[in-house]
C-alpha cells in the first residue's frame, strides 16, 4: 500500500484532543469475548487497524459482531460467541498483528483445544511467545510447535497452577491470566505485568464472572468458575495516544487539552520527566491540559514496566528531546530493536548517537524537513512530531503503521488548528 502523510512544519498544536480507548486494552478485552457463550458488548472501542484485524480473527473463529461508530474517535462493538467452532488463528491474520497469541489462552480453556500461527519476528524485537507456551504447559496443556502453529490440547480442561514469569511480559500475563479464568483450581501468577490494560482486562472479566484478585501487582491469584456470561464494559483510556499528544503540544510550544479518564495517574512516569523538560501539567475537568512556553531541558529516560516510564513512548520523546538545550540520554530497556527512528530523525537534522539500548541526544535548534520513512507504530508519531516542528513540509512514506494505533490523526489535530494529508 502506498500510503503518505504530508506534515506542514512550523505549526502549533493547540485544541482539545479526544483520547481514544486503549488499542492494548481492547485487543485483550475483545478476544476475552471468546471466554463467554453468551458474548460481550464493549463501548470506547477504537477504530483502529489492529482492532479491524483483531475483529477479523474473531468472526474467522465463528463470533459474529455489530459494530456502531459512536463518535469519531470510539465506537461500540456487541460480540456473539455461542457459534464459536473453529479454533485455528491463521498465519495470514496473526502476520498482520501478533496481539493474535491473545486468542490462545480463551480457545484452550474454553474448547480444550486450539492452533495459533506462530507470529514471528517483527521490527522492534525478537518477540517470542515461550512465556505464553510454558505457562499454558503449566496450566496442564499438551504444546506442540508444528507447521509454524502453535497446537494446544487440554481435553480434559485446564487446571490451576503456580507461574512465575522470568521477565515481565503484557500479553503474556493477560493469555494466561484469561486461561486461568475456566481453569480447575486456582492459578498465582508471579512477576505480573502491572500495565492499566492488564488491570481493565481483569476487571472486565470480573464483571464477566472470573475470581481475580491482585491485577495491577505483582502476583495475581485466579480461581477458576465453571463459566462466565455476557457483560458491558467500556474500554480505559489510551494513556500512549495522550502521551503522544502531550507532547505534539510540547514540541511545537503549544497548548492541548486531552480529554480522558485517568490519565494522570496512568501517564505518572511520563508526566514527570516531561515536567523536568519543561511542559507544564495541569487537570482541568474531564482530563489534563498541557503547554509548554520556555526552552526544552534536556534530561535521561529510562524504559521500564509500568509504572516505569513507557517504551511504547520512547519514540516521541525522543523527537522532543533533540530540540532541547543540551544533551540528554534514552536507555530502551524493554525492546532490543526500538531505535530505527534514529535514522530518520538524523534526516531531519537530529544528532543522535546510539547502540543497541542507548541513545545519545544532543539538542538542535530546529529539524530540517526530509522524506521520511515510518517503521513501526509509534516511531512513526515519533517522524509526525519531529515533521510539525520542521523548517519546512515533510512527507511520511509508510503511514499506515500510524493507522494501528492512532484513529483518525488528521481529525484529531485538525481540531488543534493542524494540517497533516494523506496522500494516497
Ligand atoms: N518476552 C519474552 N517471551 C515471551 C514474552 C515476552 O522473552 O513469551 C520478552 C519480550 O521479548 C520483551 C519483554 O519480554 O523483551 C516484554 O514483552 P511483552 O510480552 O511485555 O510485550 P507484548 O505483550 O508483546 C505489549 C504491548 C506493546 C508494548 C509492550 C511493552 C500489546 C498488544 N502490546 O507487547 O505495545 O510495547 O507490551 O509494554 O499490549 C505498541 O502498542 O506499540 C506496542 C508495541
Amino acid at each position: 500500500m502506498i500510503e503518505k502523510l504530508k506534515v506542514y512544519g512550523n505549526q502549533k498544536v493547540n485544541g482539545t484532543v479526544n483520547i481514544s480507548g486503549a488499542k492494548n486494552a481492547a485487543l485483550p478485552i475483545l478476544a476475552a469475548g471468546l471466554l463467554s457463550e453468551n458474548g460481550l458488548q464493549l463501548s470506547n472501542v477504537p477504530p483502529l487497524a489492529d482492532v479491524s484485524t483483531m475483529l477479523s480473527l474473531l468472526e474467522r473463529l465463528g463470533v459474529s459482531y455489530t459494530p456502531t461508530r459512536d463518535a469519531i474517535h470510539a465506537m461500540s462493538v456487541c460480540l456473539k460467541t455461542d457459534s464459536v467452532d473453529n479454533f485455528i488463528a491463521p498465519y495470514e491474520i496473526v502476520k498482520k498483528m501478533r496481539a493474535s497469541i491473545l486468542v490462545l489462552g480463551p480457545l484452550l480453556t474454553r474448547f480444550g483445544q486450539c492452533a495459533v500461527s506462530m507470529p514471528g519476528g517483527c521490527t522492534i524485537g525478537v518477540r517470542p511467545i515461550d512465556f505464553h507456551i510454558k505457562g499454558m504447559e503449566a496450566l496442564g496443556a499438551r504444546v506442540e510447535l508444528k507447521d509454524g502453529y502453535v497446537h494446544a490440547v487440554a481435553r480434559k480442561g485446564l487446571k490451576g497452577t503456580v507461574f512465575k514469569f522470568p521477565v515481565i511480559s503484557v500479553t503474556g500475563t493477560e493469555n494466561l491470566m484469561m486461561a486461568a479464568t475456566l481453569a480447575d483450581g486456582t492459578t498465582v501468577l508471579q512477576n505480573v505485568a502491572k500495565e492499566p490494560e492488564v488491570v481493565d482486562l481483569a476487571n472486565c472479566l470480573n464483571k464477566m464472572g472470573a475470581k481475580i484478585s491482585g491485577a495491577g501487582t505483582d502476583v495475581i491469584t485466579i480461581t477458576g468458575v465453571a463459566s462466565l456470561h455476557s457483560v458491558k464494559h467500556s474500554i480505559i483510556s489510551d494513556r500512549i495516544e495522550a502521551g503522544s499528544y502531550a507532547i505534539a503540544a510540547g514540541i511545537t510550544s503549544g497548548c492541548v487539552n486531552l480529554i480522558g479518564e485517568n490519565l494522570r495517574y496512568m501517564l505518572s512516569a511520563f508526566i514527570e520527566k516531561m515536567s523536568q523538560i519543561g511542559l507544564i501539567f495541569s487537570d482541568i475537568p474531564d482530563g489534563i491540559s498541557v503547554k509548554c512556553v520556555g526552552k526544552l531541558e534536556p534530561i535521561d529516560i529510562e524504559t521500564a514496566e509500568f509504572p516505569g516510564y513507557p517504551t511504547d513512548l520512547q519514540a516521541q520523546s525522543m523527537s522532543l528531546l533533540c530540540l532541547a538545550d543540551g544533551v540528554s540520554n534514552i536507555r530502551e530497556n524493554i525492546w532490543e530493536n526500538r531505535f530505527q527512528h534514529v535514522a530518520e530523525l538524523s534526516r531531519m537534522g537530529a544528532n543522535i548517537s546510539y547502540s543497541a539500548s542507548h541513545a545519545i541526544v544532543t539538542g538542535i535548534p530546529k529539524f530540517t524537513s526530509a522524506p521520511v520513512m515510518a517503521t513501526d507504530l509509534r516511531a512513526s508519531f515519533g517522524l509526525v512530531l519531529a515533521a510539525l516542528a520542521a523548517a519546512g513540509d515533510s512527507m511520511i512514506d509508510r503511514a499506515y503503521h500510524l493507522d494501528r494505533g492512532y484513529c483518525c490523526i488528521e481529525e484529531k489535530f485538525s481540531k488543534c488548528g493542524v494540517l497533516v494529508e494523506r496522500i494516497r
